[in-house]
C-alpha cells in the first residue's frame, strides 16, 4: 500500500515523476539507452538542463529580469559556503537573520570569510517563532534569511525591504507559495523537498551582483563559472535534475505555483485547525509564523504517544516523528502531499480524540 509520505526530506514526490523517471532509467526518450548511462554532453541531456534551468525561472516569474538558474551539487549545505565566497569583500561583512538550525548553520561558514553580524535570533525561545523589528546594516555586502525552517515549522510571511543583497535559503519552501522573487538577489534550494530527489541544488541568482567582491574565487565554487558553462562546468547530476525537471512539469501543467499555493492553503488550514481544535494538541511554532510546508505540534499528554503512534502507523502514515529538537510531531506538507494524506491524519487525530 502506497504510504502517505510526511517526510521532512528526503520526501514525497508527485508519482508521475517516479514513474516517468523509472522508464527514463530503462530507456531514455526512446534512445535505447538509460538516463544513468548516456553523456551529460549528448543532445538529450543538454536538453533536459535547458529546460530545468528555464522552466525554473519561469515558475519564480523571473524571466527576463537578468536571472540564472543553476543546478549544482553540494546541497545547500555548501551554499552556506559559496555564498559568501561570491559576495563577501576581503574585510566585508555580512548580515544573517538567525531563524533557525539551517540558518545558524550558515551563519558558522559565513565567519571563515569575514565579519557576520547576526542580526536577530530566535534561539533562547528554541527559534519557535521568526525574529522581527531588526535592522540590517546598510553597509553590509549582503542580508542573508531562511524563508522556511524545516525542522521548527516556522516561515517568513515578510521579508525585509533592504537596499543590499538579499541571499534566501528557500530550500523547503520553494515553488509552494507566490512571493516577488525579484526582491531576492541569490535563492538556493537543495532538491530533496519541493523539486526532486536529493543529489542537486536550485541556485537562482541575479547575475549583475556577481563578480564584484575582489575575491579569486576556485572554480567549482564560483558562480560566474557556473553561469558561463551553463550549469555544465563539471559532470552534473544527470538523474536529480532529470527528476526535478519532471517535478517542475508537474507543477507547470497543475498552474504553477499560484495553484500549488491554494492547495498548500488548503492543507494547512485543514491540519493547523484540527490542532487548535483537538484539546490533545498543541502547535509548537508561534501561530502568525506557522509553517505551511512543516507542522510541528506535541500531544499535551505524552502518556497518548504510544497510542497516538500505533494508529497513524496503522493508517498508512509515515515520517511523522518530529526532529529531535522539538520532539513530538512534524506532519511536512510539501507540494506533493495530497490534500487526501492530510484528511487522513486528521482523522487520526480525531479517532485518538474519541478514543482516550
Ligand atoms: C532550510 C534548509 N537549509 C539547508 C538544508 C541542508 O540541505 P542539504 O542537506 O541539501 O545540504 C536543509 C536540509 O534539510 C534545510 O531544510
Amino acid at each position: 500500500m502506497k504510504k502517505h509520505n510526511y517526510s521532512a526530506g528526503p520526501c514525497i514526490l508527485p508519482q508521475e515523476v517516479f514513474e516517468k523517471s523509472a522508464q527514463a532509467i530503462l530507456n531514455f526518450n526512446n534512445s535505447g539507452l538509460s538516463i544513468l548511462e548516456i553523456s551529460h554532453r549528448s543532445k538529450d541531456f543538454v536538453a533536459v538542463m535547458e529546460e530545468a534551468r528555464a522552466l525554473a525561472i519561469e515558475l519564480l516569474g523571473l524571466e527576463g529580469k537578468g536571472y540564472q538558474a543553476l543546478f549544482l551539487a553540494g546541497g545547500a549545505s555548501l551554499e552556506f559556503i559559496m555564498a559568501p565566497y561570491n559576495l563577501m569583500k576581503e574585510g566585508g561583512k555580512a548580515a544573517y537573520l538567525d531563524s533557525g538550525t539551517w540558518a545558524s548553520a550558515a551563519i558558522k561558514e559565513a565567519k571563515l570569510f569575514g565579519d557576520t553580524v547576526v542580526v536577530a535570533s530566535s534561539k533562547e525561545e528554541n527559534y519557535n517563532h521568526i525574529p522581527k523589528g531588526y535592522e540590517i546594516p546598510s553597509d553590509a555586502d549582503y542580508f542573508h534569511c531562511t524563508s522556511n525552517n524545516t525542522i521548527f515549522g516556522t516561515q517568513m510571511k515578510e521579508f525585509p525591504t533592504t537596499d543590499i543583497p538579499v541571499v534566501c535559503d528557500m530550500s523547503s519552501d520553494i515553488f509552494s507559495r507566490v512571493l516577488d522573487f525579484s526582491k531576492f538577489d541569490i535563492i538556493y534550494a537543495g532538491a530533496q523537498k519541493n523539486m526532486g530527489p536529493a543529489g542537486t541544488t536550485l541556485v537562482v541568482i541575479k547575475e549583475e551582483i556577481l563578480g564584484k567582491n575582489g575575491r579569486i574565487i576556485p572554480s567549482m565554487l564560483d558562480y560566474t563559472k557556473h553561469i558561463k558553462a551553463e550549469s555544465m562546468y563539471n559532470t552534473p547530476p544527470v538523474f536529480p535534475v532529470y527528476a526535478s525537471l519532471l517535478t517542475l512539469q508537474w507543477l507547470k501543467n497543475l498552474g504553477g505555483v499560484a495553484a500549488i499555493e491554494k492547495i498548500n492553503n488548503a492543507k494547512a488550514a485543514l491540519l493547523y485547525g484540527e490542532i487548535d481544535r483537538n484539546p490533545l494538541f498543541k502547535g509548537a511554532a508561534a501561530v502568525e509564523d506557522r509553517s505551511n510546508m512543516n507542522a510541528t505540534f506535541l500531544l499535551n499528554d505524552s502518556a497518548h504517544a504510544e497510542t497516538f503512534d500505533a494508529m497513524w502507523k496503522a493508517a498508512g502514515i509515515s515520517g511523522l516523528p518530529g526532529h529531535r529538537s522539538v520532539g513530538g510531531y512534524r506532519a511536512s506538507m510539501y507540494n506533493a502531499l495530497p490534500l487526501e494524506s492530510v484528511q487522513v491524519l486528521v482523522d487520526v487525530m480525531k479517532e485518538l480524540e474519541a478514543k482516550v
